[in-house]
C-alpha cells in the first residue's frame, strides 16, 4: 500500500527519474476478455488523454467499453479535482456504482486521476467507501493489469506515489479522434499558484524527449491525423528540465517542420511565454493562431496573492504583442471571481481587463479552495450571493466579446477541419483555425479534411456558414 502525502507532494527537490518503454507482461495479455468497463473521465485534456492510454492498456488486458454502466464488469474514475464540483460529481458516480454492487458483487470499482492524489480524499474512501477495489495514482495508472489482478485477493488497494515515478513512454492507446490527437510534452507543474492543486496531484515538471514527441507527431501523419494537440499543465515550461537551448519554440518549429497540417498546444502561462516563442508562431501557417492564456484575474493585489508571477501592465503587454505579431490571432482565458479578499474594485479591475481584451473565449469559475494549497488557508471572506453575482456579470460582458467577435466574422471565408455530421441533414461540423465552432451546410464532405466555409450568421459560442467551393 502506498498513501498519498502532500508534503511530499509539495518538496520541490528534483526527483531522478528514468524513461522506461511501456511493456505488458503477457500473462495479462487477453486475461479479461469477454469483460466490460464502465470509463468514466472528469477533468482537462490531460485526463482525457490519460484515458486513452488507460482505454489502450485495459484493450490489451481483453477489456471491451460500455457506456451503461449496469453492464460493467469493471467502473473505473479518473477523476478531477481543480474545484469541489468535480468532487462532487465523482462521488455521485461512486454512489450509484455502490448500488450497483449490492447486485451485481464482482463488479470491481476503482478510483485513478487527480482525486487518487489528494490525502483527504483517499482517507474518506478508506473510511466510509469500502467497496472501492483500488485507488491508483496519476504516477502510475499504467500499473493497471498488476492492480486488476490483485482485486480478488486483497480488500482495498491504494497504489498512490505522491511524487512522480518514471517517464513512460510507448503506453498504448485508443484515441478519442481519428483526426485529432493530443500528444503530452511536459507532465506536472512548478508554479504553485496558491489556489491549485494540480502541483500536488502531477508532480513536479518534467519534459519528454524531443525526438520522442516528434516521433510520436511523425507517427501520427502515417495514421492520417490531421491536428496535434500538445499538451501541458504548463507547456510554455517545455525543456527547462532537460535542455539548455531547446525550449517550446525549438520544438513548435521541429513540429511544424513535420508538416503537420494543423498545431496547438495548451496551457500556456504568461511567465514563460517568450518573444522567440511568438516569432515561431507567427511564422509557420500550421501553427494555429489560437493561444489559450489564462490571467485569473486583473487586479495586481489579488494576482500577487495569488502567487501568479506577472503584473496585470506584463500580462497586457505580452497580450498585444501577440495580437500585433501573430496575423488573425485569438485569445482565450481562464478567470476566477471570489479569490479570497477579493474587493469590488478589484473585480471591477478584471471586467476592466477583459474590456481591453475582448476576449474570443473565456472559462470563468468561482473560486474553489482546494484543502492543502496555500489559498485555503486565507479566510474566504465573500458571501456565495456574491460570488455569484460577480460570477453572473462577468459572465455577461464576456459573452457579449465572444458574439461582436464572432459576427466580424461573417461573410469571411474560414478554414474548418472537419469533424463530423450533425443531426441535421446536410450539415457538419468543425473547428477553424482560430478554434471557433464552426456548423455548415454542405454535399458529400468528407471527414478529417480542411475545406473552406463561407460564414453567414454568428451567435455567441459558434458560427454558421455553408461549405465554399
Ligand atoms: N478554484 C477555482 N478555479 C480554479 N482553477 C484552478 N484552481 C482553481 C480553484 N481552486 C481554474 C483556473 C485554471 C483553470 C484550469 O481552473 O482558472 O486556469
Ligand atoms: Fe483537474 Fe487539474 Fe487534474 Fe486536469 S490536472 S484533471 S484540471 S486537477
Amino acid at each position: 500500500m502506498h498513501l498519498p502525502d502532500f508534503k511530499v507532494a509539495r518538496s520541490s527537490d528534483k526527483k531522478d527519474y528514468k524513461k522506461i518503454n511501456y511493456q505488458i507482461d503477457s500473462k495479462y495479455l487477453n486475461k479479461y476478455k469477454g469483460k466490460k468497463c464502465f470509463l468514466k473521465t472528469y477533468g482537462c485534456q490531460m485526463n482525457e488523454h490519460d484515458s486513452e492510454n488507460i482505454k489502450g492498456i485495459l484493450e490489451l488486458l481483453g477489456y471491451t467499453f460500455t457506456n451503461e454502466m449496469q453492464e460493467a464488469d469493471l467502473v473505473l474514475l479518473n477523476t478531477c479535482s481543480i474545484r469541489e464540483n468535480a468532487h462532487n460529481k465523482a462521488f455521485g458516480l461512486l454512489g450509484r456504482a455502490k448500488h450497483l454492487k449490492e447486485t451485481k458483487k464482482e463488479l470491481v470499482i476503482g478510483l485513478c486521476g487527480c482525486m487518487a492524489q489528494e490525502e483527504i480524499i483517499v482517507k474518506t474512501i478508506m473510511e466510509k467507501y469500502s467497496f472501492v477495489n483500488f485507488i491508483i495514482g496519476t504516477h502510475n495508472f499504467y500499473e493497471l493489469p498488476e492492480i486488476l489482478s490483485k482485486t480478488d485477493k486483497e480488500k482495498q488497494q491504494i497504489e498512490v506515489y505522491s511524487r512522480e515515478k518514471d517517464l513512460i513512454e510507448q503506453l498504448p492507446v485508443d484515441r478519442n479522434s481519428k483526426y485529432k490527437a493530443y500528444v503530452n510534452i511536459i507532465f506536472g507543474c512548478d508554479k504553485f499558484c496558491t489556489y491549485c492543486i494540480v502541483p500536488y496531484t502531477r508532480g513536479r515538471q518534467r519534459s519528454r524527449e524531443k525526438e520522442d514527441i516528434i516521433k510520436e507527431v511523425e507517427d501520427l501523419i502515417k495514421q492520417g491525423y490531421m491536428e496535434v494537440t500538445l499538451l501541458g499543465q504548463n507547456v510554455n515550461a517545455y525543456g527547462k528540465d532537460l535542455y539548455d537551448n531547446y525550449s517550446l519554440a525549438e520544438l513548435l518549429e521541429d513540429i511544424a517542420k513535420t508538416n503537420i497540417p494543423r498545431i496547438r498546444f495548451m496551457t500556456s502561462h504568461p511567465w514563460d511565454f517568450n518573444d522567440k516563442m511568438i516569432e515561431v508562431i507567427a511564422k509557420y501557417p500550421n501553427i494555429m493562431p489560437s493561444i489559450h492564456l489564462p490571467v485569473q484575474s486583473g487586479s495586481n493585489r489579488i494576482l500577487k496573492l495569488m502567487g501568479r508571477r506577472y503584473t496585470k501592465e506584463e500580462y497586457l503587454t505580452l497580450f498585444h504583442k501577440m495580437k500585433e505579431l501573430i496575423p488573425n490571432c485569438t485569445i482565450s482565458t481562464d478567470i476566477i471571481v471570489g479569490f479570497p479578499n477579493e474587493t469590488k474594485e478589484d473585480f471591477n479591475e478584471t471586467l476592466k481587463l477583459v474590456e481591453e481584451c475582448k476576449y474570443d473565449n473565456a472559462f470563468t469559475f468561482i473560486y474553489s479552495p482546494r484543502v492543502g494549497t496555500p489559498a485555503s488557508k486565507l479566510e474566504d471572506n465573500i458571501s456565495k450571493e456574491e460570488k455569484e453575482e460577480r460570477l453572473y456579470k462577468l459572465n455577461e460582458l464576456v459573452n457579449k466579446y465572444f458574439k461582436e467577435n464572432n459576427d466580424k466574422l461573417v461573410g469571411k471565408i474560414v478554414p474548418v477541419l472537419v469533424e463530423g455530421i450533425s443531426d441535421k441533414k446536410n450539415e457538419y461540423f468543425g473547428y477553424s483555425d482560430t478554434n471557433k465552432l464552426i456548423n455548415f451546410k454542405g454535399d458529400n464532405v468528407k471527414l478529417g479534411s480542411i475545406v473552406n466555409v463561407l460564414i453567414k450568421e454568428a451567435k455567441t459560442w459558434s458560427l454558421d456558414g455553408e461549405i465554399y467551393n
